[in-house]
């Protein structure tokens, strides 16, 4: 069984949609054992605490630089030891001490078919704000690794959600949520909990 250690800054709908997975039998080979909020007001925390599920916040805002906070982030992570790490709209970027101690191990999911609208600056509903001023007829949301470079990790899976006319970033981000983020984040889950997939020259294969 793989031990799941998901990182979650506000809501947390993708974190629920990965404990509604684990409790539904479709995460077959994974257990999510920790979740960790930058955040000590983020909502994800109460879906953590329904679920059983141990918590621990390491608080951005009481950090006065980046090293700092990834300093004590990465004394957890190796604390908890993990063998997946999602970042499930997590908001901080992981520096390179935890990326190359994790390798290939971190996942992330973003609101948008990458490489479109995305990297710095591309969070959230901005993502959505910039799919909709650029007039794009179809975006999405992929789940990757992490690497070095924001956002530009090999991807594992992506799925594509119309947009109309009339939407708003509020009404095209719950569209993406509901149509993609939900479904393709719990599915690429349980392939690496199953080791179903390699990554050969920065491309992931998915094995069936
Ligand atoms: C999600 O849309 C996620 O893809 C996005 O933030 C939202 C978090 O929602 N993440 C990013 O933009 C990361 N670059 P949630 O807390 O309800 O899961």
């Amino acid at each position: 069984m793989k031990k799941i250690t998901v990182l979650v800054s506000g809501g947390g709908t993708n974190l629920q949609a990965l404990i509604s997975a684990c409790q539904e039998g479709k995460i077959k080979n994974g257990k999510i054992s920790l979740v960790l909020s930058s955040n000590p007001n983020a909502y994800a925390i109460e879906r953590a605490k329904a679920a059983n599920i141990r918590t621990v916040v390491v608080n951005r805002k009481k950090y006065s630089d980046a090293k700092n906070f990834n300093d004590e982030l990465l004394h957890e992570l190796k604390r908890e030891n993990p063998d997946i790490i999602v970042l499930a709209g997590f908001m901080c970027i992981l520096d390179k001490r935890i990326i190359e101690h994790f390798k290939n191990k971190i996942i992330n999911v973003h609101p948008s078919l990458i490489p479109s609208f995305s990297g710095k600056g591309f969070y959230g509903l901005h993502v959505h704000e910039a799919a909709l001023k650029r007039g794009v007829k179809i975006t999405g949301a992929t789940v990757h690794f992490v690497n070095e470079i924001p956002d530009g990790g090999p991807i594992i899976l992506q799925k594509c959600v119309p947009v109309y006319n009339a939407d708003t970033p509020e009404i095209l981000q719950k569209r993406v949520m509901e149509q993609a983020e939900w479904l393709i984040l719990p599915e690429a889950v349980s392939l690496i909990c199953s080791e179903k997939f390699n990554i050969k020259n920065n491309i992931v294969n998915i094995e069936v």
